[in-house]
């Protein structure tokens, strides 16, 4: 008997266009935000590859080839984005983790309704030595009105409000995991086409997770709770059953295998740093609305991260994110402390 085991192959592209067809008023300027966003990481994604052979490929090329190459990669990355989404006539500011200011859409392009905040590589010091880097993204509609330059102010709403985000990880494959509010889905890029492929439908976190991801390095630095709350995890004062401390110093992967396997990232405040490291609108907020959607929580220690009302473009915060149970064990701990 032959026992048809195949799944169905459906593209990034299909996939964004099947779920905007569930929504009958969608002008389809998000698809093509997100369209635009899947072009922009096959690019980076082809660069982060090669890039432990920048100085072998620099002392080879020409000297404006050279120049490239050698750039840092995250202003690389920085640059791919930015050309791959100013023109389309959907957004009308871009803001990154890279840039001091907001992106503006230059005047000869057309000036669309949505926002796009991105990290172009989450993880970039971790490229020279091959470990997984990222990119993150979010993004959100204009408050101020249609057709003029968008402001800061369009960028400084709450990640509740955001209509999408995801994040792209540059591993051992490549891939891209997005939400618009409808479930958190997975592609994965196969190189030899050149197409991401549904390959994670529907994550789901699971509920508890086995893996800690946080720096013990800052541990001297820690508040009393914030120690406590550490030593529960990790099963120390008997309560719980032991977390396994997996570190990579990627959030992005942290992020991933956490979404996948269950567990917490944690990247709490601590003396040297009393705000912790992460940026609240690159990098904290639209993880947050992933996880979210696929069953896990956020929060910054006090209140849910996606309630926060940000007030500063680049503005860093405390972090706890990941399987509801684990994040609900931050929650009650530090609401007290
Ligand atoms: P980025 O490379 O975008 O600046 O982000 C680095 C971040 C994040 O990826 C990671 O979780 C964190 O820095 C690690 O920081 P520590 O080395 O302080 O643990
Ligand atoms: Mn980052
Ligand atoms: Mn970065």
């Amino acid at each position: 008997m032959v026992t048809n085991t195949a799944t169905s192959v459906v593209t990034i592209e299909r996939f964004i266009i099947e779920q905007e067809r569930k929504h009958p008023e969608a002008t389809g300027a998000l698809s093509g935000i997100l369209y635009d966003l899947a072009l922009a990481s096959k690019m980076i994604a082809n660069k982060v590859r090669l890039a432990g052979l920048a100085d072998v490929l620099g002392a080879r090329e020409t000297s404006n080839v050279q120049g490239e190459i050698q750039q840092k990669l995250d202003v690389i990355a920085n640059d791919i984005i930015v050309k791959a989404l100013d023109h389309g006539g959907r957004l009308c500011a871009m803001a990154s983790e890279e840039e001091e200011g907001i992106i503006e859409i230059p005047d000869r392009f057309d000036r669309g309704s949505y926002v796009l905040l991105f990290d172009p590589l989450d993880g970039s010091s971790n490229i020279d030595v091959n470990i997984p880097v990222g990119t993150i993204f979010s993004v959100l509609r204009r408050v101020t009105p249609e057709g003029g330059v968008g402001t800061v102010a369009d960028m400084l709403q709450p990640g509740y409000r955001q209509v999408a985000a995801g994040y792209v990880i540059y591993g051992s494959s490549t891939m891209l995991v997005y939400t618009t509010g409808q479930g958190a889905h997975g592609f994965t890029l196969d190189p030899a086409i050149g197409e991401y492929l549904l390959s994670h439908p529907n994550i789901r976190i699971p509920e508890h997770g086995r893996y800690l991801s946080v720096n013990e390095a800052y541990e001297q630095h820690w508040t009393p709770t914030v120690a406590a709350l550490i030593q529960r995890y990790r099963g120390m004062d008997g309560q719980r059953e032991a977390m396994n401390v997996r570190y990579v110093g990627s959030l992005v992967a942290d992020f991933h295998r956490n979404l996948l396997g269950g567990g917490l990232f944690a990247y709490p405040a601590n003396t040297k740093s009393p705000t912790g490291k992460l940026r609240l609108l690159y990098e904290c907020n639209p993880l947050a609305f992933i996880c979210e959607q696929a069953g896990g929580a956020a929060i910054d220690g006090r209140q849910r991260i996606l309630d926060v009302a940000p007030t500063a473009l680049h503005q860093r915060s405390p972090y706890f994110v990941g399987s509801k149970a684990d994040v609900a064990i931050a929650s009650a701990l530090l609401a007290g402390g």
